[in-house]
């Protein structure tokens, strides 16, 4: 295989797996070799982000958090802080998922707090941005993105850019209900991240920041997707729950990946 870029595939657990079916998918990832260029990283629930973590330590698969509050402590019920995230061993915290910007009142104001508090605790953050059904058929795409784009980075600094990930995940393409974006949509939106990327810090700066795709990707899919010059992986729900089905699905990707 010929390496052309690093690509991250990830996935996203969501509400599943107690501690116990958390573990044992742990235990099971624990020996995957990950292929060269290829960074996997799993998105668990808080109840078994450190256990997961500490069977992960020295694994290839990396491990994050769904979500975390942006101050270091203090009374907020029912909140886990930056620094509690990162005790439990995390490398990678997801910030503003769109199922949080639903139903749990996520704004791009919070999101924009979470993420300079997360850079701060030496978490990655994985910033999820995504436009609507709505936006999408009011042809508001690149407007709602570069909206979420400069309001969660505003107060991140530059060079700390190409630490994070950016997943782009509409909103219509999420979950059983959902439909895979075209891969033609997908590379035109990327294009349009990445310029928006450069804009806020240059070109140096802004073709480093890892640009993935989020939304019903399949085993079959997905390889589309990572083919495209500015998507550097895929964030997937659904398609990597269960740990035979999210190594098959790294496997189908690397497939594709012919010498450039
Ligand atoms: P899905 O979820 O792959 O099940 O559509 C994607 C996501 O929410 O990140």
């Amino acid at each position: 295989m010929v390496t052309r870029k690093t690509v991250w595939i990830g996935t996203n657990w969501k509400m599943n797996k107690g501690p116990a079916e958390a573990l044992a998918a742990a235990e099971a990832l624990k020996a995957y070799r990950a292929p060269e260029g290829v960074k996997p990283f799993i998105i668990t629930p808080f109840t078994s982000l450190q256990a997961v973590a500490s069977v992960l330590k020295d694994a290839d698969v990396l491990v994050g958090a769904q979500n975390m509050h942006w101050e270091e402590s203090g009374s907020w019920t029912g909140e886990i802080s930056p620094g509690m995230v990162k005790e439990c061993g995390a490398d990678i915290v997801l910030i503003g998922h769109s199922e949080r910007r639903q139903h749990f009142a996520e704004t791009d104001w919070t999101v924009s707090r979470k993420m300079s508090a997360a850079l701060r605790h030496g978490l990655r953050p994985l910033l999820c941005i995504g436009e609507s059904l709505e936006e999408y058929d009011f042809g508001v795409t690149a407007e709602t993105l570069s909206r979420q784009l400069k309001i969660a980075l505003h107060d991140v600094v530059h060079a700390d850019l190409p630490n994070i990930l950016i997943a782009y995940e509409p909103v219509w393409a999420i979950g059983a209900g959902g439909r895979a974006a075209d891969t033609d949509c997908v590379a035109k939106v990327h294009a349009g991240l990445r310029a928006v990327l450069c804009e806020i810090a240059g070109k140096d700066i802004g073709d480093r920041v890892p640009l993935l795709y989020g939304g019903s990707v399949t085993q079959d899919n997905a390889r589309s997707y990572v083919s495209q010059p500015n998507v550097d992986g895929v964030f997937v729900g659904r398609a990597g729950w269960s740990v035979p089905d999210f190594e098959k699905l790294i496997d189908r990707v690397i497939e594709e990946r012919a010498p450039a």
